[in-house]
């Protein structure tokens, strides 16, 4: 499991031009877990190693995120790509959420402003919208494309059947394709494996991870009795805190001990293995977190260290499972 990666290497987003590094920095945590100070630095190191691709949305902790990034970007712009995201509540209003194209172009506007950027290099819709019409979303997204203010369309939190659909409307009517997806994917979650990349395969979709430490509990924290994100949010709670995905973390941990690995870079490294996804999203709240998780770039995994990995959890049964 060895390999030294002397230097960044950049993956193009699907079939277009943008090349972005082979980790993304997720931004979560600025502004909550991670003071300002906290952040710049974590922006800092993740800069000076060659990663220029990071992920922000409107709604993280009510937009002092986007305030924060947009403080520490500078003369870096142009040099940088920049995703944001709308979609989930930003108040109690009932015009204050969702994919409709009131709240798109607004919120955007909002994003820009805190980011202090003329244009977002990727907006996501943050999740399907069972409420509006696609035809209206996709096309309030590519009334911000022909602005300059979008420069490319992804999606997160999708189905496959949504994201076809996504796919096909937005051909069919001649809008801003769909070039990206950001599912939750990680050894415990493996739900995408499924449908979503093998959709993301044929139709050429850059799939970039979110939650590939099973937001920390396969660092094996929560074993060790260790304080983390499941004791703060209930939400995570809910996702993460079982009894089975203990005992996947528990020989998860003891394969990373065996193999001389931080279990946090070998499941970011095991995540980022799989043949569909572009690049996983690293998260972190302080620099320890995100050197360790780092500690990844250096991981080349064989497809057999891959298939060991992956038989410490349960696999998800086929689509056509028969
Ligand atoms: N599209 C979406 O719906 C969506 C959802 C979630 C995230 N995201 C994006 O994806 C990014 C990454 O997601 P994520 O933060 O959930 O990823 P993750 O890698 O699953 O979890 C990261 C968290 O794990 C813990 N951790 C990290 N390294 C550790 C280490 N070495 N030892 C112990 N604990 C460690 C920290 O939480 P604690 O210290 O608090 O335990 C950290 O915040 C986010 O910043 C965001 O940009 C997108």
């Amino acid at each position: 499991m060895d390999g030294k990666v002397e230097a960044m290497d950049y993956v193009s987003v699907g079939r277009t031009g943008l090349r972005v590094s082979r980790v993304c920095l997720g931004t979560m945590t600025f502004g909550k877990e991670s003071d300002e100070e906290v952040s710049r630095a974590i922006m800092d190191h993740a800069w000076n190693l060659g990663i220029n691709f990071f992920d922000t949305a409107n709604v993280y902790n009510k937009g002092l995120t986007e305030e924060i990034v947009g403080r520490w970007i500078g003369d870096k712009r142009e040099a940088l790509v920049l995703a944001s995201k709308v979609h989930f509540p930003t108040g109690d209003g009932p015009l204050e959420r969702g994919c409709s194209r009131r709240h798109i172009l607004l919120e955007v506007e909002k994003s820009l402003r805190r980011l202090k950027t003329d244009w977002l290099d990727i907006l996501y819709l943050h999740h399907w919208d069972d409420n509006v019409a696609l035809d209206e979303t996709l096309n309030a997204v590519d009334t911000l494309v022909r602005q300059g203010k979008v420069m490319y369309c992804g999606v997160s939190n999708f189905t496959a059947w949504q994201l076809m659909k996504a796919i096909d409307f937005a051909a069919f009517r001649n809008l801003m394709p769909i070039v990206c997806m950001q599912p939750m994917y990680n050894l415990i979650k493996r739900q995408a494996e499924v449908e979503l990349f093998p959709l993301a395969q044929s139709e050429h979709v850059a799939v970039f991870p979110y939650n590939p430490l099973a937001a920390g509990v396969l660092t094996g924290k929560y074993l060790r009795g260790e304080l983390g994100r499941l004791d703060e949010s209930e939400m995570y709670r809910e996702r993460y805190k079982n009894p089975v995905y203990a005992e996947v973390a528990q020989r998860f941990v003891e394969y990373a001990a065996a193999h001389h690995c931080s279990p946090a870079s070998l499941a970011l490294a095991w995540a980022a293995s799989h043949p569909a996804v572009t690049a996983p999203i690293v998260g972190a709240r302080n620099m320890e977190q995100l050197t360790d998780g780092l500690k990844f770039l250096d991981i080349g995994l064989t497809a057999e260290q891959r298939a060991e990995i992956s038989a410490l959890s349960v696999e998800p049964p086929l689509a056509t499972d028969r």
